[in-house]
C-alpha cells in the first residue's frame, strides 16, 4: 500500500505543474546567496527555520502521505542585508534506515512498508521529525506530533538526539508539533494524545499539556483522560488558559496498532458530532470548563487572548469535508484552498460560546501573527489563500486580516508560484504590531525553483526582495523565525 504511486510520479515529470513542489530535495546545501532580487532590509536580522518532508521517496519506492516523508530542516540567516541558506534532514532512524536500506523500513500515517502484514505486524509508525521546527529554551527542535522532538544544533542543523526535557517525557509520551510559546514568561505550553494503558471499555486516552519553562524543563503537567481517539493538532494559548478544539473526525485504533491499516485509512468524518471544546486553567493545571460547538473541523489557531471572562480566539474551521479530504491524498489532489476564518469568544466561567465570521475575508490556512504578542490582544493575521489568479491547485497569494475590522489587503504571489506557511519577523527596531516582515518560501512551478519572499507587513501588497535559491525547496509545513543569527563557523 501507498508504494510508488503513479499519480505523483506522472505528474513530477509535467511543467509548471504544482505537484512538482513535493519532489525531494536530497542535496544539503550550505552558504551565502547572493541573488536577490530588490533590496533585504538591514534591520531585518536571524534566522528563519522551516520544517517539511524532504523528499517523498525512499529508494524508488514512495512513502503513502505528505505526512510520512522525512523531515528536513532548511534555515535562512539574515544579518546585515545578507542571506545564508543551509538545509539539513534530521537524522531519525527512519531517515537513516530507509536512505540506508533504500526503500521504506517504517510504517507512517499513510504508509505501510512493503510485504503484506507480515512486515507491518505490531510495528509502531515512525517519528519523521518533519512537521514543525521551534526555538525555545536555548534549545532548536524539530516535532513531529507521533512522538518526541528531535533537537538540533541551531548553526549547522546537526542532529543532537531526542529532547526528553529532563525526563518529563519518556518514550511513551507525544508532544505535538504546535507548541506555543508566551511571550511575557517566556514558557513554552504545548500537548500530546497518548495511550496510558488498557481499560475494560479498551484503551485508556489521555490529553497531556506541558508547561516547558525557560531552562527548557517540563515544569508541569496535567493529564485529562478521553473517551476516545481525537483529530488535536493545535490548540489556543492565552496568558491563563489553553483551549482545545476536537474535530467531528475519528479514528479507530485497532488496525493501525496491529498494522493491518494506516491511521490515515482509519480516519472517518461525522459531520453530525459537535466538536468537543476543552479550556484548561494553566494556572491549576486543571479543567476550567467544557463545552460543545456545531460540527466541524478545526486544524489551525490563530491568536488568542482574554477579555473579561471571554477567550477570544480567530481560528479556521471547515464544514467542507471534501476539501479537507485532499488532505488524505494530497499527491493528485485538484484544490486545497483551506477554510474559513471565524472569531470564537469562549466564557471560561459559563461555558457559552459565541463566534463571528470573517465572511468577506478570503478562505486560507496556515495562520500567522506577530508571535511577540501570542496570548495578548493582537489586531492582525496573517495567512496564505487560493486567489483566482490562473493559477490553479492551492495557495498562491498571502492575506493580511485586520480582526478589528474585517479588512483585509493580499500578495498574488504571482501565476505559477504558490506559497508555504508565511511567518512574520519584527524588524529590529520595531515600534508597532505590524512593523516587521512576512517571510515565505515561494516555489515557482515554471522554473522548478524556490525564492524566500520578503514583504513589508505593513504594506504586504508589494515585495521588498526574494532571495532566490538554485534549487527547489519541497513543501513543507511550519516555521519559527528567531532575532538570533545562527551561522555555524
Ligand atoms: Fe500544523
Amino acid at each position: 500500500m501507498g508504494l510508488v504511486e503513479p499519480g505523483l510520479k506522472s505528474m513530477i515529470g509535467q511543467q509548471r505543474d504544482f505537484h512538482r513542489g513535493f519532489a525531494g530535495l536530497e542535496h544539503e546545501h550550505s552558504g551565502w546567496v547572493d541573488d536577490v532580487r530588490g533590496k533585504i532590509p538591514p534591520d531585518l536580522n536571524g534566522t528563519f527555520f522551516r520544517n517539511g518532508p524532504g523528499t517523498m521517496k525512499a529508494g524508488e519506492q514512495q512513502y503513502g502521505h505528505w505526512f510520512d516523508g522525512p523531515g528536513m530542516i532548511s534555515a535562512v540567516t539574515f544579518v546585515e542585508g545578507r542571506a545564508h541558506f543551509r538545509n539539513r534532514y534530521v537524522r531519525t532512524p527512519q531517515y537513516l534506515k530507509d536512505k540506508a536500506a533504500g526503500k521504506i523500513c517504517s510504517r507512517g500515517f499513510g504508509t505501510q512498508i512493503e510485504g503484506g502484514l507480515p512486515a507491518n505486524f505490531l510495528r509502531p509508525m515512525a517519528n519523521t521529525a518533519n512537521t514543525s521546527v521551534s526555538w525555545h529554551g536555548e534549545k532548536l527542535c524539530a516535532f513531529y506530533e507521533g512522538g518526541q522532538p528531535y533537537r538540533l544544533d541551531p548553526s549547522t542543523l546537526e542532529t543532537m538526539g531526542k529532547e526528553l526535557y529532563e525526563g518529563g517525557l519518556t518514550s511513551a509520551r507525544t508532544m505535538s508539533a504546535h507548541g506555543k510559546i508566551n511571550p511575557k514568561t517566556g514558557h513554552q505550553i504545548n500537548f500530546g494524545i497518548n495511550i496510558t494503558g488498557l481499560g475494560l471499555t479498551g484503551l485508556k486516552l489521555t490529553l497531556d499539556v506541558y508547561d516547558i519553562n525557560l531552562q527548557g524543563r517540563i515544569a508541569r503537567t496535567c493529564r485529562i483522560p478521553l473517551s476516545e481517539f481525537p483529530f488535536l493538532h493545535d490548540f489556543g494559548l492565552t496568558e491563563n488558559y489553553a483551549l482545545f478544539l476536537f474535530s467531528s473526525i475519528s479514528f479507530s485504533l485497532a488496525g493501525p496498532l496491529l498494522g493491518t491499516k494506516t491511521l490515515k485509512d482509519t480516519m472517518g468524518y461525522r459531520m453530525g458530532q459537535p466538536v468537543q471544546g476543552i479550556i484548561v486553567d494553566l494556572r491549576t493545571m486543571r479543567v476550567a470548563q467544557t463545552f460543545e460547538l456545531p460540527p466541524g473541523i478545526v486544524v489551525h489557531f490563530g491568536n488568542s487572548c482574554e477579555v473579561g471572562d471571554e477567550i477570544v480566539t480567530d481560528l479556521i474551521q471547515s464544514n467542507d469535508v471534501q476539501n479537507f479530504s485532499g488532505l488524505g491524498d494530497v499527491f493528485s489532489i485538484d484544490r486545497l484552498t483551506g477554510g474559513p476564518i471565524y472569531r470564537y469568544r469562549c466564557n471560561v466561567k459559563t461555558g457559552e460560546v459565541r463566534h463571528e465570521f470573517y465572511c468577506h475575508a478570503p478562505h486560507g490556512e496556515f495562520p500567522a501573527w506577530n508571535r511577540r504578542t501570542t496570548g495578548c490582544r493582537s489586531k492582525f493575521l496573517y495567512y496564505v489563500a487560493a486567489l483566482d489568479n490562473g493559477t490553479p491547485y492551492t495557495f498562491n497569494a498571502l492575506v493580511k486580516l485586520d480582526t478589528a475590522s474585517g479588512t483585509y489587503v493580499t500578495r498574488d504571489h504571482g501565476r505559477d508560484r504558490y506559497t508555504s506557511e508565511t511567518l512574520f519577523a519584527p524588524g529590529s527596531r520595531a515600534s508597532s504590531e505590524d512593523d516587521g516582515y512576512l517571510l515565505s518560501f515561494v516555489y515557482d512551478a515554471a522554473t522548478h525553483l524556490t525564492e524566500i519572499v520578503i514583504l513589508d507587513a505593513r504594506n504586504p501588497e508589494d515585495e521588498i526582495a526574494a532571495v532566490k535559491l538554485s534549487h527547489h525547496v519541497p513543501f513543507g509545513f511550519h516555521g519559527h523565525f528567531t532575532d538570533q543569527v545562527f551561522l555555524s563557523p
